[in-house]
This record gives structure tokens, C-alpha cells and sequence, in this order.
């Protein structure tokens, strides 16, 4: 297993994993992934079985502490000294499933976060995924003003305690 930043040449199987985890409804498409990656290929985290891409995390930086649904398809809307780090999507395809690889991702982006002297944390999840991401040191904020998707999503916040 290995865990890496992406790059340009990650596009189409990163478009792929977010396709076949994702409702086209909620998936990012190829278009948005390549400004993205354009801007801050290095706020993904891969995570690699053998050479195949399973599981992935992304999202920007922004001194906004709350997430807006503009910052998933604006790109330039990402500072790379922001004060919070945004989850925008964590995806595991289908068969890798319930090994922990993306709480690894969650964890492991969280702490570049940390390292890299942000406050914390925020990400937006439906119902369904709030005691998950309780478990992994997140706090729930209640209803987030977000209509991606047409569906309801919980605000979530992991804050980090100074060194
Ligand atoms: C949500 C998602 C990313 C989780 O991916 P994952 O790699 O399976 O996540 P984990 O393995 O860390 O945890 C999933 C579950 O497996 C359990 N688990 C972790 N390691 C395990 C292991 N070795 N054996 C058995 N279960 C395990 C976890 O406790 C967790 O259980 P829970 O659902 O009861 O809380 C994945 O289901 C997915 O891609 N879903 C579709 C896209 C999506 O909704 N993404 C979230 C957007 S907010």
C-alpha cells in the first residue's frame, strides 16, 4: 500500500474512483478534478493497492471556516496558507471497502493539516456518515447551508488543539 500527493497524471483514474463512488448527481466530474489539480494536487492523498488507485481524499484551503458548495467548483478560491482545510470528497471503491483505508486517508490528511499550522478540519457528510466521522475526532455543527447533490448535509469540524 502507499499513500502519495497527486499530480496531473492521476486525473483519469482519480475521475474514475469518484464515478464509480458517487451518484453522477454528487461526482465531481474530469473537468472539475483537472482545475483542481491544477491549483492543489497537493491537497489529495492517494492511496495506491499495488499500482491501482482505491481510495482518495481532497479538498482546498480557505481562511472561510465554514464550507460553501462554490468552493467545490472554483478552484481559485483555494489559499494555500488558508486556516482551515476542506474535505471535499473521500471515496473507496466498492471492493476495498471497510479495510480502513479511508479513515488512513482522513487521519493522515488531517495531520498534514496539522503540520502545515492550519486550525483544523471541515468537511460536510450526510446523515449516514456522522458517527464515522465522530470516531474520527469530528464534531458535528448541524445542518451545513449546502444543496449539493439536492440532498441534506451535516457540517463537521475537526479543530486542532495548540502544540
Ligand atoms: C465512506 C467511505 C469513503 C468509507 O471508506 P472505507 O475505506 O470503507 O472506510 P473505513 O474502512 O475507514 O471505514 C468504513 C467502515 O469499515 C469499518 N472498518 C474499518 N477497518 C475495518 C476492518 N479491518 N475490518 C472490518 N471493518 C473495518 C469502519 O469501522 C467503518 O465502520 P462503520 O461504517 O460501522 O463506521 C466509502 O464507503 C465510500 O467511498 N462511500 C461512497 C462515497 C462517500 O459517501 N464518501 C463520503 C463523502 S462525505
Amino acid at each position: 500500500m502507499l499513500i502519495r500527493h497527486a499530480t496531473m497524471d492521476d486525473l483519469e483514474e482519480i475521475a474514475e474512483v469518484e464515478r464509480l463512488c458517487f451518484p453522477v448527481s454528487e461526482a465531481a466530474s474530469l473537468e472539475e478534478f483537472r482545475e483542481r489539480l491544477a491549483v492543489y494536487a497537493d491537497c489529495f492523498l492517494l492511496l495506491f493497492d499495488d499500482d491501482r488507485l482505491v481510495s482518495f481524499i481532497d479538498g482546498m484551503a480557505t481562511d472561510e471556516a465554514d464550507l460553501r458548495d462554490e468552493m467545490y467548483a472554483d478552484a481559485s478560491l483555494h489559499r494555500p496558507d488558508g486556516r482551515w482545510q476542506m474535505i471535499f470528497g473521500l471515496n473507496t471503491l466498492p471492493e476495498y471497502r471497510r479495510r480502513g483505508y479511508a479513515a488512513l486517508l482522513v487521519r493522515t490528511f488531517a495531520e498534514n493539516a496539522r503540520k502545515q499550522g492550519r486550525l483544523g478540519v471541515v468537511l460536510t457528510c450526510k446523515e449516514g456518515l456522522v458517527a464515522y466521522y465522530a470516531s474520527l475526532g469530528f464534531k458535528d455543527e448541524g445542518m451545513s447551508s449546502s444543496t449539493h447533490g439536492d440532498t441534506a448535509w451535516h457540517q463537521m469540524r475537526r479543530t486542532f488543539r495548540p502544540d
